[in-house]
């Protein structure tokens, strides 16, 4: 059997190269390798407050990012969060066996509830209901950026936990990051990393951007004080958009110290801009075509959850055995 592979992206904000060379660009290199499930996380998105409408249209815009990245529905499953109400029954027994401790530790968590006047609880259970996501599927493998990773290992923790209490239950999962590009930095601001909650102009650049509003942000982004690119010194913002060109032309390190040593970084900037654009434009295409086919899109997410939904149910069936639970 082959190994399984869970990821999945909010429904929130605009997704960015960040996400694509983070996450989804190496979903599409590993698709045919193992039997991937791939899954837009409204019930993750919810965890701050999304406008209704808002929200139900940011869903099927991810799933056409999906299929525009190269994403095969016919070899993958394609998948919204709630289309399968397992993510959220298991999220409750393992809530469960989740010590409080573990979740309070999580970066993601104090960063964001740093950010709010008053915390939602669902913010706290957030990895928890990743885990979940994760559990349900007997997934070994969860490609991602780095920001995740330590999300993937509470995963690990709270599966062992429960396999401990309860017997050998899930599969204990690896998280897969990519060699180049697992952590983009803010154009503006190489010392955050790219996000889609930060709305300052020229920090990040949207996949959706016009050609000359990604070139516009490339161009401004930050470098530091040396006239021209020097591997030895280079500061954060020079390190990003040499991560920015290798991660799109996944061109060799010797390769990348040949071309750009001693190039001047409005030359950098406009190379790193032109690799951007060849690689967006045509997924532009693609995302405006997919998204003009009547029907195509939710056809693509009901045979998605129709796939997944057996083995969801397998899962918690088995939950429920092992503790006891009624079924
Ligand atoms: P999110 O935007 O939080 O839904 O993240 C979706 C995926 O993109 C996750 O796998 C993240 O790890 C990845 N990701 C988000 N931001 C970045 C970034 N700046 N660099 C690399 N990967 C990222
Ligand atoms: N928390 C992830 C993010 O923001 C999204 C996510 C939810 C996820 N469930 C997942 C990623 C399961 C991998 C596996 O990026």
């Amino acid at each position: 059997m082959k190994t399984r592979v869970f990821s999945g992206m909010q429904p929130s904000g605009n997704l960015h190269i960040g996400n694509y060379l983070g996450a989804l660009k190496n979903w599409v290199r590993i698709q045919s390798e193992y039997e991937c499930i791939f899954c837009i996380v409204d019930l993750h998105a919810i965890t701050l407050y999304q406008g209704p409408a808002e929200l139900r249209a940011k869903i099927d815009e991810i799933a056409a990012l999906y299929l525009a990245a190269g994403i095969d529905p016919k070899v993958c499953s394609i998948m919204v969060q709630s289309a399968v109400p397992e993510h959220a029954e298991l999220a409750w027994m393992l809530t469960c066996v989740t010590p409080v401790g573990w979740l309070e530790r999580m970066t993601q968590y104090k960063a964001k509830a740093a950010r709010q006047e008053s915390v939602g609880d669902g913010l706290l259970q957030y990895p928890v209901l990743m885990a979940a996501d994760i559990l349900l599927y007997q997934a070994g493998i969860v490609p991602v950026g780095e920001d995740q990773a330590q999300h993937v290992e509470l995963t690990r923790d709270i599966a062992q936990r429960f396999n401990s209490l309860y017997g050998e239950t899930f599969v204990v999962p690896g998280t897969s990051l990519p060699a180049v590009g697992a952590r983009i930095m803010g154009l503006d601001d190489p010392a955050q990393k790219m996000s889609k909650s930060e709305t300052a102009a020229n920090h990040a650049v949207a996949l959706l951007d016009p050609p000359d509003k990604i070139r516009k942000a490339i161009m401004r982004a930050t470098t530091d004080s040396n006239p021209a690119v020097d591997y030895e010194t280079a500061g954060p913002g020079v390190l990003n958009l040499l991560a920015i060109y290798q991660a799109f032309s996944g061109a060799p390190d010797a390769e990348m110290k040949a071309r750009f040593t001693g190039l001047r970084y409005g030359e950098l900037k406009k190379q790193v801009a032109d690799m951007a654009i060849a690689h967006l434009e045509p997924f532009q295409e693609r995302y405006r075509r997919i998204v003009s086919e009547p029907g195509y899109l939710a056809g693509v997410l009901r045979g998605g959850a129709e796939r997944v939904a057996p083995l969801a149910a397998a899962t918690v069936r088995m939950v429920k055995e092992r503790m006891g639970l009624y079924v």
